[in-house]
Parts: structure tokens; sequence; C-alpha cells
């Protein structure tokens, strides 16, 4: 067996999502309770290292966190490697030296980083540098790659789903087009589950280019049906075909343009202007994110924990825990690093969800 770790740092970075505490307490409380380690918090994700800002986790600081949203770490956007003026520190200090150098001076044998994309392409980073370091996958998009799963995830389908629930209902009662903007630049996870619990009508998700006149179809479709209401969810990282086919560049400059605040107004503009419909806007926003994490989310975001701290205690570093088939594995950093998990179009979710009549804007 390799070393096994004595003294390891946890910290939370990217955007927070309800289990992060879960997965805090369940790495800290298998720690201590069956190996004995010594776990370090370090307080505000990566930065958190380039400040000092690390100090024991007691065994009192994880009590009762289970249920609470947030992070009790707290969390940041820190990049270390990114190139940039911001990489060094105003007194010249290169912020991965800042890292190499905390590392040491706190004795640590290993950092599990609970974290999205970005956060574990920095893990998988300082990997290469010579860090010891586990990931956990966490976010409410979902589109982490190399794990089936992330915890946040239905914690925030749940939080969507209730809220369609609730726009269903008024969308009856005025016969309006409801279009509701849910998370997920990237990915469309979020809006498709979401979308089909909650028996949206139109889905529109950054992984299928929507055509407005596909849309307008639909929504006459089911007007002459005797439906003179309807549900679209969208994505708030949505594009029309027209955008699909503009570069990185052209398509910024247009969004720089675009009057509307985001891909749901946009999408109500369009669907005001080519029908006689009265159309409503709903952002969802930061709900997504905060609150207690549902029982789902406590029950992977404790696997994840406890698993990681079996990684601890066998040396396996280098690798983030994954939800696979099923099994709780783990996977190295360096297949995750830098990839995103985006809905396949043909997606059984999908497949099904147009079997049920829910349209994609591409038909
Ligand atoms: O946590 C991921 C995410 O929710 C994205 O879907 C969203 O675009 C982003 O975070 C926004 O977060 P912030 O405003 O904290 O950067």
């Amino acid at each position: 067996m390799k070393n096994a770790a004595q003294t390891f740092g946890i910290l939370t970075s990217g955007g927070d999502c309800p289990g992060l505490n879960a997965a805090i307490r369940a790495v800290a409380k298998a720690a201590y309770g069956i190996y004995g380690m010594n776990v370090m918090g370090i307080y505000n994700g990566y930065k958190g290292l380039i400040d000092g800002e690390v100090r024991p986790l007691e065994s009192a600081d994880v009590s009762g966190i289970l249920t609470r949203g947030g992070t009790i770490l707290g969390t940041s956007r820190e990049k270390p490697f990114k190139a940039s003026k911001d990489s060094e520190k105003p007194e010249g200090i290169n912020k991965v030296e800042a890292i190499k150098e905390a590392y040491s001076r706190y004795n640590l044998d290993c950092i599990v980083v609970l974290g999205g994309n970005g956060s574990q392409k920095t893990a998988s980073l300082l990997k290469q540098e010579g860090l010891n370091v586990i990931g956990l996958p966490k976010t409410i998009d979902n589109d982490i790659y190399g794990t089936d799963i992330t915890f946040g995830f239905h914690s925030a389908v749940d939080i969507a789903t209730e809220a369609i629930d609730r726009l269903h209902s008024t969308a009856h009662s005025h016969n309006r087009v409801m279009v509701i903007e849910v998370m997920g630049h990237d990915a469309g996870w979020l809006a498709l589950y979401s979308g089909f619990a909650g028996g949206g009508d139109i889905i529109i998700i950054p992984e299928i280019p929507y055509d407005i006149e596909s849309i307008r179809k639909h929504l006459v479709k089911r007007a002459k049906g005797g439906k003179a209401f309807s549900i679209v969810v969208v994505a708030e990282g949505a594009i029309s075909v027209e955008e699909a086919k503009l570069s990185k560049e052209e398509l910024k400059k247009k969004r720089k343009n675009d009057k509307s605040p985001s891909r749901g107004y946009a999408i109500a503009r369009e669907i005001e202007a080519i029908t006689d419909m009265d159309v409503r806007v709903s952002v969802l926003g930061y709900q997504q994110r905060g609150g207690s994490p549902s029982p789902y989310d406590r029950v992977i975001a404790t696997q994840f924990g406890t698993a990681a701290v079996e990684l601890l205690h066998e040396g396996s570093f280098g690798n983030m825990v994954a939800k696979v088939n099923n099994e709780i594995i783990p996977v190295p950093l360096e297949e995750v690093a830098g990839k995103l998990k985006l809905v396949p179009k043909d997606h059984r979710v999908i497949r099904d969800a147009r079997m049920v009549g829910t349209c994609f804007g591409d038909d």
C-alpha cells in the first residue's frame, strides 16, 4: 500500500451548491473517526491556500451541517493557473508557488477539492506540480466529465421543477406562454431534467440549437388543440440555429448588442414578435443553488466523501471520485480536466420527452 495521508486539507471551490456541507461532514467524520487523520479547513477555495486561511477543522465544526445549504468553508472562483496579471499577487508572489508553500507549511499530505469543472482542472494542474489531490464532483450543472452525476444537481432539479409546477397553474389561468430560464451555460442537464419532470411543452438546451419557427409551430399546434397556455423551459446558454453558425467572437459581439438581459427574455421577445400570444418570463437564478440538499444529494455527497477518505487512506491520490454505472470509483484527474459532459442529442430522456410530445425547437 502507498503512504496513507495523515494530515490533509479540504476546500470548496467555484459556485456553491447544495450538498457541499454534507460532503465536508462525511470527509471529516470518516477521516477522524475511522483513521484518526488530521483535517485542515482551507477557507474560500484555492484563495485560502494563497492567503494562508487554513485552520484545523474540528469535529464541532462539522456537527449539524448535513442539511445546511452553502459551504461552511466559503468558496471563490480563484484560478491560480490562469495566465493574467492576476496570477501575481500585488506583492509579486506567484499564486501557484504560494499554494505549494502553504501545502508544505501546513504539512499537508493531500488536498481534497470539492469543485466543478474549473476546480478539477486546477486540481489536475496541481497534481502535475507534484501535489497530492483528490477531487469530489459538485455542481448543479451536472456537467463534469467522468461521472454520471454530481452532487447539487438533484436538489437544483427539485427546485426548478417546483418552480415550473407553480408557473403551470398561473400560465393556465391566464392562457399565457411562460418562459422559465434555468441555469446551465454550456450544458442543458438542468433544463432537460426539470423540464421533463415539470412537463415543459418546449425545452431549449444549448446542445440543440433552436429554430424559432419550430417553437412557434408547437405553440400554435397546442393552442389549436385547445391548450392556450404553454411552458417553455430555457437553459441560460440556449442558442439559435443562426447563432450556432457564428464564430465564438461573432456570437460574443452579437450578444453584446442584444437588448435582452438573458436568453429567456430573448426567446420570449422572438415569440412575441411572430405570434399574438401573451408571453411572460421568469428567471429562476440563484435559488437553484441555495438551501438544503435533497435526500439524494445528501446520500451521494456523503458517499463521495467517505470514498475520498478511503482513497486518502490507500494513498490513491490524483483521482476524482465519480459515480459510473451506479458504482463509486476513482477516475484519474487528467481524464476529467478540461472536458465538459454535455447532453448527448440522442440521450434517453430527450427521446422519452419527444415521445410524450415535448418540442426541443428543432423540428
Ligand atoms: O454553479 C454553476 C453555475 O450555476 C452556472 O450554471 C451559472 O452560469 C454560474 O454558476 C453562475 O454563477 P456565478 O454568478 O456565481 O459565477
